[in-house]
């Protein structure tokens, strides 16, 4: 972690610890003493709630898998009994697959709030790119672990999503085979989709240390976008960053309970109550609904565009849409970082936001009618934001005078003089 140390061990025990593995000096500078700008909101505080959901997944996942069976003749059984025979199993069940759906409302609102105050612009770039690593690897494992319960939507999901690879010319279908394990989606599926959601849950845990490691590198940003300039401008993690955590932690988890305990199925499709068939199709396959605006994106695509048919077409626009994630840093030339200064992009930030919610309304309705011509329209919007709003905005927009520091931003111009040191900020002069 960058900075000094301020660590003193209190006690013999820790000093001969300090001496061997300083764990708790790396606890101590990371999540006590470590300085956050005075003025986060709570737009801040998702970081600490995906952590807190990552190991919610885990737990919940692992304690699941011993009682899980990945096997086509007995899965969709096995996790029928887990809910009623198993102690607590419904519990289980139900908080793991409703922690899904809570984990992506978190990343979504944790990655809106970047783009919001772009935390992704220098010097953040690697914490930004490990950011949509994280998003790569959340989608894969809930891609599989959706087909655990071997229902009808595990099935023809699967059978969808994997058909996709197809598309791709010459090393489509081999992959597809790697995937499946076999020419169709069959029990040597389920083992291996079983493994990998096993797997990559810990693969996020790795990434999100480096994450985490970049952030203390850099430091976080602030609703004003201006850098930490003194120390008066950050107040120590502990409290002041843990009570805010801990306070959107519980409203959080609360909000989950109620889905949890009120409405277990309200997020899931009930064609994954009927046993997964090979020879009945479901007259719609819909995925959940964190991955609806790929999938519109997906699906708007029907038409052939030059030598590129319409379903390699699709499947190109579908990773393009995250791909063009990777180089957001580069493609925002704006000077400013926080849209908070930036009257015009404001504007089009929330256009990109109601596209983003109208393009996940339009990956839910069939694709027929009106439907794929609005998909269309939403995907062009969607890369039109990216590659040409962002780069072309930066560079006309005459953005509104920035505060010349955070305490200023926070406390008003004079007041600075008032308060010299981040000892003297109390969280009633926070403002
Ligand atoms: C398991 C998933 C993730 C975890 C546990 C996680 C954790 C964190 C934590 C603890 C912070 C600091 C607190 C905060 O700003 O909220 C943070 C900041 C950040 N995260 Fe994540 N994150 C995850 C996923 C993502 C994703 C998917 C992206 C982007 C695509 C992303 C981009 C960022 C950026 C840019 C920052 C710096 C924010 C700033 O200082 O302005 N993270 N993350």
């Amino acid at each position: 972690m960058s900075g000094h140390s301020s660590y003193v061990p209190q006690n013999g025990v820790m000093r001969w610890l300090d001496a061997r593995l300083p764990l708790p000096r790396l606890v101590y500078d990371s999540f006590i003493a470590y300085p956050v700008p005075r003025n986060l909101n709570y737009a801040y505080t998702f970081g600490g709630i995906l952590a807190l959901f990552l190991g919610l997944q885990i737990l919940t996942g692992v304690v699941l898998a011993m009682h899980y069976a990945a096997s086509s003749a007995l899965a969709f059984h096995s996790v029928e009994r887990i809910v009623r025979d198993v102690n607590w199993g419904w519990l289980l069940r139900y908080m793991h697959a409703n922690g899904a759906s809570f984990f992506f409302i978190a990343v979504y609102c944790h990655i809106f709030r970047g783009l919001y105050y772009g935390s992704y612009k220098a010097p953040r770039e690697v914490l930004w790119i490990l950011g949509v690593v994280i998003f790569l690897l959340m989608m894969a494992t809930a891609f599989m672990g959706y087909v655990l319960p071997w229902g009808q939507m595990s099935f023809w999901g699967a059978t969808v999503i994997t058909g996709f690879f197809t598309a791709f010319p010459l090393i489509g279908d081999p992959i597809q085979q790697l995937l499946l394990g076999g020419f169709a989606v069959d029990n040597a599926t389920l083992n291996r989709f079983f493994s990998l959601h096993y797997l990559l849950p810990f693969m996020i845990a790795g990434v999100v240390v480096l994450h985490v490691w970049a952030l203390h590198v850099v430091g976080q940003t602030n609703p004003t976008g201006v850098e930490v300039k003194a120390s008066k401008d950050t107040v120590p993690f502990t409290p002041h960053a843990t009570v805010k955590d801990g306070l959107a932690m519980v409203v959080f988890l609360a909000l989950f309970a109620y889905f949890v305990f009120y409405l277990p199925n309200y997020l899931g499709h009930p064609d994954n109550y009927i046993a997964a068939n090979s020879l009945k199709t479901p007259a719609h396959i819909v995925p959940e609904w964190y991955f609806l605006p790929f999938y519109a994106m997906l699906r708007a695509i029907t038409f052939n565009i030059g030598p590129i048919d319409s379903k390699l077409g699709g499947v190109l626009v579908m990773f393009g849409s995250i791909i063009v994630l990777f180089f957001l840093p580069w493609l925002d030339t704006s000077r400013v970082r926080s849209t908070a200064y930036r009257p015009l992009y404001k504007i089009f930030f929330w256009i990109f936001a109601a596209d983003a919610v109208v393009l996940g309304w339009l990956g839910s309705r069939p694709a027929e009618g009106i439907y794929p011509t609005l998909a269309l329209i939403g995907t062009i919007y969607y890369f039109a934001h990216f590659l040409i709003v962002l780069p072309v905005l930066g560079l006309i927009e005459t953005p509104r005078k920035l505060p010349a520091s955070i305490t200023e931003a926070v406390l008003g111009r004079h007041a600075g003089h008032a308060m010299p040191s981040a000892a003297a900020a109390s969280p009633e002069t926070k403002g």
